[in-house]
């Protein structure tokens, strides 16, 4: 939540900040602001909204020429959002302007001291206490802005990524970092700050991960990292492996198509180099012995939102292949219900961002606890790998769109490999087993691919329903966490009820929602799998349809079986079952963006939503 970006080079600072801001506006757009340092005073502009609004405010009144300056683009948390609260905020004194990602917990108590000392909040926002603190510290320790950064942060709490500059100080940006993300760029005679490394990728793909609890002081050729005591540490180098063109739209639309097209091949990535010479599985990261991994008793998988179907994927595919058992827990809800883990636990914390607040607060947790954490996350360096003993990237690129598509393919192959990695360790799978699962999952890519054939006739389908009212979605199985991934989709994008069942359940209740021409989307089984499954979702699809649903049926080619009993049918390749969620959730995006794009929605910025919800 928020972006930030901060610059110090030869280069229109205004440029390069604005640049960043858009290439970070998913992390926030309820409004932007920007301050560059010229000379002996700041020049500020910042307004509500998108950064469009931003854009056409700095068209109309320019900024002054500059070298030096930071940006912010908000998700709103303490105060509207509105220009008054957006960020960049000022010291009382006007020389220091400052951007903040996070929350400052204490911030009424600091608020009513500064008030005792004569200093009157302008904004709603909490963040306005850290500009009003950073000036008063720098009047103390005789300009040393890094010092007054590490004074400041000793004095807030909760979690925070702070950037500022300073009038008069034309040649230097100070940064701090606590539980929020914070990256450095590294250029040719200038650097970069910012929460993820798409605001400077363009420029360089040199970087370092910042700690946490860490200040940094940048100029144009010189970067300082101190713990908040002072004591100068040293940030931990990383090349960014993906091109500016990456996070372009690259001639699509929208951000959210392009990164549904781009699935077979994130899937891929995701399964690159996975087998060592010796033919034994390669995780990324990996501080854990195989003893201990023998020992674990217990898997807990921690996330949020479509990370947290993912790891409900993944539960069917590692039970079945390690016999261990699978918790999967919802993060926010995680560690406030008094969880049993011990040592012999193997926490699971997937995530596409690395920095969602809720999945780190469990995973720390667990490891307090005693539990061994393993992460599965998108964003190399972030912070839920760097606090893991064992990571596992997705290498799905970066993905902008708010609504998380190649990430949920890539989290689950990344998860499916875990278990292949622990049925190896543990003995629970026979090499050529594992290897024969392997060739299924490297035969994903082609089947997904093929699946977006489907994409022209689900966009009609979905342009057709778009005054429908509420859609239900109902599995079995794997098919049911893919259900509730549908109606997560539609809800964010479309903004409309939506809901995801387990096809069992409906008529222990959720039935008495079905009414003449309501669509059910119902996932299908393969026949092939489970026999079983497959005869009951078809007597579920029938229930619905008898009380005059309009099924909407995404069944695998060859399953004639299916064709009577649905209003709709999506064909989707026919594939192992544990494979099937890869599939069969194609149509799915596709339905929930083209249903918001009917809606007129915007489809990449969800209204009230950001990318990465770095608050809990
Ligand atoms: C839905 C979506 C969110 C995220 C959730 C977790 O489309 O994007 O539900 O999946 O906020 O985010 P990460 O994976 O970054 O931890």
């Amino acid at each position: 939540m928020c972006g930030i970006v901060g610059y110090v080079g030869e280069k229109q600072a205004l440029e390069v900040v604005v640049d960043g801001l858009r290439r970070m506006e998913y992390r926030g757009y309820d409004s932007a602001g920007i301050a560059v340092v010229v000379g002996d005073h700041l020049d500020i502009r910042k307004k509500a909204g998108k950064l469009a609004n931003l854009e056409s405010l700095l068209g109309a009144d320019p900024l002054e020429a500059a070298t030096l300056g930071i940006g912010h683009t908000r998700w709103a948390t303490h105060g509207g959002p509105t220009d008054i609260n957006a960020h960049p905020h000022v010291s009382a004194d006007g020389s220091v302007a400052l951007i903040h990602n996070g929350i400052i917990e204490n911030f009424a108590r600091l608020r009513d001291e500064l008030a005792q000392r004569g200093i009157e909040l302008t904004s709603q926002t909490d963040t306005e206490v850290a500009a009003h603190l950073l000036a008063e510290h720098l009047g103390q320790c005789e300009g040393d802005l890094a010092e007054a950064m590490r004074r400041t942060c000793r004095q807030l709490d909760g979690a925070f990524t702070l950037v500022a500059v300073v009038a008069d100080h034309q040649d230097v940006v100070v940064a701090a970092r606590r539980n929020s993300p914070l990256v450095i760029g590294l250029g040719e005679g200038e650097n970069f700050v910012a929460s993820d490394v798409a605001a400077f990728v363009s420029y360089t793909r040199q970087a370092l991960e910042l700690g946490q609890d860490q200040v940094v002081e940048m100029t144009r050729d010189r970067v300082v990292i101190t713990d908040f005591f002072g004591e100068v540490v040293e940030g931990k180098p990383f090349t960014i492996t993906w091109d500016a063109a990456a996070a372009e739209k690259g001639g699509y639309d929208l951000f959210m198509q392009k990164e549904i097209a781009e699935q077979p091949r994130a899937v891929a990535d995701a399964l690159r180099g996975r087998f060592g010479v010796d033919g034994q599985l390669v995780l990324d990261e990996m501080r854990l012995t195989d003893s201990q991994l023998r020992e674990i008793d217990k898997i807990v998988v921690v996330a949020c939102g479509t990370a947290f179907h993912a790891g409900l994927v993944a539960k069917y595919a590692i039970e079945h292949w390690t016999r261990i058992p699978v918790d999967v827990e919802l993060a926010s809800e995680f560690r406030y219900r008094d969880p049993i883990v011990d040592a012999r636990t193997l926490t699971i914390a997937i995530s596409q961002s690395g920095e969602t607040m809720d999945t780190l607060m469990a995973l720390r947790y667990a490891r307090e606890q005693g539990a061994q954490a393993l992460a599965i996350c998108n964003t190399v360096g972030s912070t839920i790998p760097r606090e893991s003993d064992a990571v596992l990237y997705t290498y799905a690129g970066p993905e902008i769109a708010v609504a998380s598509t190649k990430a949920f393919l890539t989290q689950i192959i990344a998860a499916y490999l875990v278990g292949l990695y622990l049925a190896q360790v543990r003995g629970n799978m026979y090499g050529d087993e594992i290897a024969a699962v392997m060739k299924e999952l490297n035969d994903a890519p082609q089947a997904v691919d093929l699946v977006l054939d489907t994409s022209e006739g689900v966009e009609q389908l979905a342009a057709e329903l778009a005054e429908a009212r509420s859609v239900l979605f109902i599995g079995r199985h794997v098919g049911y966490p893919v259900a509730l991934e549908g109606a997560l989709k539609l809800k964010e994008l479309a903004y409309m009820h939506a809901e995801g069942f387990a096809a069992g359940e409906l008529k222990h209740g959720p039935i008495a929602l079905i009414e003449p021409g309501l669509p059910v989307i119902c996932i299908v089984p393969s026949p092939r799998g489970r026999a079983v499954l497959h005869d009951k979702i078809l007597s579920n699809i029938q229930e619905v349809r008898a009380r005059g649903a309009r099924t909407i049926v995404i069944a695998e080619e060859g399953d004639e079986s299916v064709t009577e009993f649905a209003d709709h049918l999506i064909r989707v390749p026919a594939v192992p079952t544990l494979m099937q969620p890869l599939v069969t959730t194609v149509p799915l995006q596709v339905f929930a963006c083209a249903m918001a794009t009917a809606k007129g929605h915007d489809v990449d910025q969800p209204r009230n939503l950001a990318k990465s919800v770095t608050v809990e």
